[in-house]
């Protein structure tokens, strides 16, 4: 009986999850009668066409898209060169179809916002959606109608430079804000003409490098592949995405971008996901690099057979396909599906209906006021305060002298981080302008100190010479852009170069000192984080990262950013994350325990945390367990006072663990949080609803499943503080 019951659950489940696909990719009789209406009228190259991508414009790719031979184009930029290329496809060739442009808007078009994995850490889901809507609106301005975007893979080891990419470790966090991405992007309306189509990526698993080498292999057992690494997937589709991105990496031996058991099996037949994929850059052709096809006409075969319906700059498709189906090895019902699954995400988008961008829209669009101020908004948010010993922040704007020091202080690129997209280094406010616009530029010494890697420490004496003559020195390290994001893993995690040298030696001068961190990834900073007394994290902030900055160093804004990502000490304990699992020797002082000799096992800085300028106190944890019409809630309730005098954000987080069940389980995952703001001596009570079906995990027979016992439950302000309670599941 209780099988039948679980099963009909997942069914539910199941079902459940088709009908949201579905009724976000909604489609229409009229939309469906003319895709069969152009099948119909397509010859076999026009069908391939249409799963043909290329990137940038040429000669060739314009003659081949007069032709019909190309669906769709990639970073094409501009109302202008879009239009071009798109009245060559709707007015010259044959059928008309229109092309679909898509371009890589991962955090800002034009305006760029912090990049992801620092707006992961304002932990603020309406804020992520808005930062993404305005995004899609300019992206949409300028003749983009597809982002390849929201990247949405869990990253566990930041040796692997495309962490800054996504939104962490945790699948829970990765999955609110990745829906909450998806319905920026895209709005309540695929053919409103200033939202875009997204593109999660990259599906699946690439997270999973081996060793944090990028585009390496992938072996995880499925348990983690279900837990850990497709519920943002999942988070997006249900949210209506209408494209996804396959993967480079292979997964357990099959490549991502020939993966049946992923693409059809889960993405399919379990999610019901109705739009269409589109292969990474060449991701086809690299099967035969990956040693599973002997051919491009073996690759192509598998890639399509698999679910990828549109091939990114990978030629193999277009080169392939059609001598496939004359030979009988591909029936053309195949090519026909995806055919239909790509017409019908350029219906959805209205590009039949209006092919071409309003030029006036791209100008009165990009860069707004508007757009300025959000920036500053996600920015002031995503920046984490890891240290503030004797309250050294914020600093007095009635301060003497202060010095700002370092390779990143004064820089214009390396805050709009990996994927700027259109972001223009002449419309970034650093640091040093920042501070600038808080206090007089006679209080203000700058200098730079060293190079971000490389280059001489000789320069370090003159800024040891300046700090001992001020009131406060601001270190500004960390790393350039380049050193994280695409093909970007590193082997340490060390700030490079000089500067942790100079950090040291301004230290040793006596000068109360405060480093800003400017980086892709967590850093093993062991020496700042013992000595140092205040450390903002400020990852890569975008274009008002010197505005926000100076907001919080002067007390203008009170950080409350957390950690999406723990801070290893030593790149040795990698991969180190918050929901690990107990061991049959959990770490003690006891010596045959799960430790290292030379290291703590616990990290630098906690996943989930993060300080403020203000305290606040937790109290009054409550819980209680309600079973009706067979469904089983959990309530939980807390209340948060801000006890200090400012006002001031905290991100209440839920964990629970499954103590006992037939599968070991991690000792906390994050079922829940809530980013709220208190003023001084403010007390709130916050309530939180779980259903128990969130509880479960898949079992040894894959079937997934909550299985009653005792759970603990912490409210609390990070992964490793909280008020804890227990709760029981019954049967
Ligand atoms: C790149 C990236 C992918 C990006 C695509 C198009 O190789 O892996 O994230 O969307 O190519 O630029």
């Amino acid at each position: 009986m209780k099988r039948l019951k679980l099963i009909l659950i997942f069914l539910v489940l199941s079902l459940q999850s088709f009908f949201l696909a579905a009724q976000n990719l909604k489609t229409s009789p009229e939309i469906e009668n003319r895709i069969e209406s152009l099948i119909q009228q397509m010859t076999l190259d026009e069908k391939i066409g249409q799963l043909h991508q290329v990137s940038g414009v040429s000669d060739l790719f314009q003659q081949q898209a007069r032709e019909g031979k190309i669906g769709s184009f990639l970073n094409v930029r501009g109302a202008t060169a879009t239009n071009e290329l798109q009245r060559i496809a709707v007015e010259e060739s044959r059928l008309k179809i229109p092309l679909i442009f898509g371009l890589d808007v991962i955090h800002g078009y034009r305006t760029i916002f912090p990049i992801p994995l620092g707006e992961a850490a304002s932990w603020d889901p309406e804020l992520v959606e808005r930062t993404s809507a305005m995004a899609a609106k300019e992206a949409a301005a300028s003749g983009i109608h597809w982002t390849f975007a929201p990247m949405v893979d869990i990253a566990r080891d930041p040796r692997w430079g495309r962490i800054a990419e996504g939104s962490g470790e945790d699948p829970y966090l990765g999955s609110i804000l990745a829906a909450a991405k998806v319905r920026g992007f895209q709005g309540k309306n695929l053919s409103d003409p200033l939202t875009i189509v997204a593109c999660p990526k990259h599906y699946v698993a690439y997270g999973g490098a081996q060793a944090g080498r990028d585009y390496h292999a992938v072996d995880i057992s499925i348990n983690t592949l279900r837990e850990i690494y497709l519920p943002p997937f999942k988070a997006a589709i249900d949210a209506g995405a209408g494209t996804m991105m396959s993967a480079f990496n292979e997964l357990n031996g099959i490549p991502a971008s020939a993966n049946p058991f992923t693409l059809t099996q889960i993405l399919r037949n379990e999610w019901g996901f109705r739009g269409f994929v589109v292969s990474d850059w060449n991701s086809i052709g690299e099967l035969l690099n990956h040693g599973i096809a002997a051919t491009p006409a073996e690759a192509g075969t598998k890639a399509l057979l698999a679910g990828v319906d549109m091939d990114m700059m990978g030629f193999v498709y277009s080169s392939n396909l059609a001598a496939l189906v004359q030979q009988g090895a591909i029936d053309e019902k195949v090519i026909d599906q995806a055919v239909r699954r790509i017409l019908r995400i350029k219906l959805q988008l209205g590009l039949f209906d209006r092919p071409y961008v309003d030029l006036q829209l791209e100008q009165s669009t990009i860069l707004s006021n508007e757009n300025l101020a959000l920036a500053l908004e996600s920015a002031r948010k995503s920046i984490v305060l890891l240290k503030n010993d004797k309250q050294l922040l914020p600093l007095n704007k009635s301060i003497k002298s202060l010095v700002v020091i370092g390779p990143l202080a004064d820089n214009k690129s390396d805050p709009l981080g990996c994927w700027r997209c259109e972001g223009n280094d002449a419309d970034v406010v650093t640091i040093l302008e920042g501070i600038k616009s808080k206090i007089p530029s006679e209080r203000i010494r700058y200098f730079k100190g060293c190079e971000i890697q490389g280059g001489s420490d000789k320069e370090i004496l003159k800024a040891v010479e300046i700090a001992q003559k001020v009131d406060t020195a601001i270190l500004v390290v960390g790393e350039s852009e380049d050193m994280s994001g695409e093909a970007a893993s590193r082997s340490s995690l060390d700030l490079p170069g000089h500067q942790e040298k100079l950090v040291k030696a301004i230290y040793e001068t006596g000068t109360p000192t405060i480093v800003v961190l400017m980086n892709g990834r967590p850093l093993t900073i062991p020496w700042i984080a013992e000595k140092i007394p205040a450390i903002l994290e400020t990852w890569q902030l975008g274009m008002q990262c010197g505005n926000a900055i100076a907001d919080v160093l002067f007390g203008d804004y009170n950080p409350g950013g957390k950690l999406p990502v723990t801070f290893p000490r030593t790149v040795g304990q990698v991969p180190i994350f918050y929901n690990h699992k107990n061991t049959g020797r959990p770490p003690s002082e006891e010596k045959f325990t799960s430790k290292y000799l030379d290291v703590p096992v616990t990290p630098l800085f906690p996943f989930g945390y993060g300080l403020s300028y203000t305290k606040f106190k937790f109290s009054d944890l409550k819980v209680a367990v309600e079973k009706a019409d067979n469904i089983t809630q959990i309530f939980a309730s807390v209340e948060v006072q801000n006890i200090g005098d400012r006002a001031g954000d905290e991100v209440v987080q839920l964990y629970v663990q499954d103590v006992v069940a037939s599968m070991t389980r991690p000792v906390k995952e994050l079922k829940r949080f809530q980013r709220i703001t208190l003023q001084p001596n403010e007390k709130k009570k916050l309530e939180f609803q779980l259903n128990a079906n969130e509880l479960g995990f898949y079992n040894q027979s894959m079937a997934y499943m909550v299985e009653p016992g005792v759970f603990k439950i912490w409210i609390g302000n990070s992964s490793v503080e909280g008020l804890e309670e227990n709760l029981e599941i019954m049967d």
